[in-house]
């Protein structure tokens, strides 16, 4: 059997992109209560046209699998999201394309980064304390689902 690692690539989304980063986003985020309603092509492209966001794309074998997107001005940056279709997660991805991304921004000068989780959202808290997260507050309400508010944790990392 081929080794996972030589299945798996990384590339940077551009604006050309934005039509798959939304359909990935769409069946990462089918569960609404995860982080409100998908993002759509359109809001995809104006992200990457705003400064310093950036977006990838995880492909296996080839297929879209898994898409990141971060936000960074001067040393701080920000998770905007990451996702990875169903089929595809609890192999590691998720993980590797979280690395993948923090190791980008400390190539950029980055020393601190910052995100949002919904505090019901195990598998994604346990994927960012895994990455070094920790947590650094809470923001009640942050997410609305139905008539329900789910608070989220933010976490943050320093990177070395
Ligand atoms: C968060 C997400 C990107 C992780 O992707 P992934 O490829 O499954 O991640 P990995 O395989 O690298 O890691 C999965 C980890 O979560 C754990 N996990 C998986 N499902 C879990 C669950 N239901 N409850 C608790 N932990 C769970 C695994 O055991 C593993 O932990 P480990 O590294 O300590 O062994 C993916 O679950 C996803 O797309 N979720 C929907 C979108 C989402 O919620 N994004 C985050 C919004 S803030």
């Amino acid at each position: 059997m081929a080794d996972m690692v030589d299945m798996v690539d990384i590339l940077p989304a551009g604006l050309a992109h934005a039509r798959v980063l939304a359909a990935l986003h769409a069946v990462a985020f089918a569960d609404p209560a995860l982080s409100g309603p998908a993002w759509d092509e359109g809001a995809f492209a104006s992200l990457l046209a705003t400064p310093g966001v950036e977006g990838f794309i995880l492909t296996l074998e080839g297929e879209p699998v898994a898409l990141s997107l971060w936000r960074h001005v001067l040393d701080e940056a920000e998770l905007l999201t990451i996702g990875a279709i169903p089929d595809a997660r609890g192999r590691g991805l998720g993980g590797t394309l979280l690395r993948h991304g923090l190791a980008h921004l400390a190539g950029l000068g980055v020393t601190r980064v910052f995100l949002e989780v919904a505090v019901t959202n195990t598998a994604a808290i346990r994927v960012y304390a895994s990455a070094g997260f920790t947590n650094a507050g809470r923001r009640r309400g942050y997410y609305r689902h139905r008539e329900q508010s789910i608070d989220a944790d933010v976490m943050v990392t320093d990177l070395a």
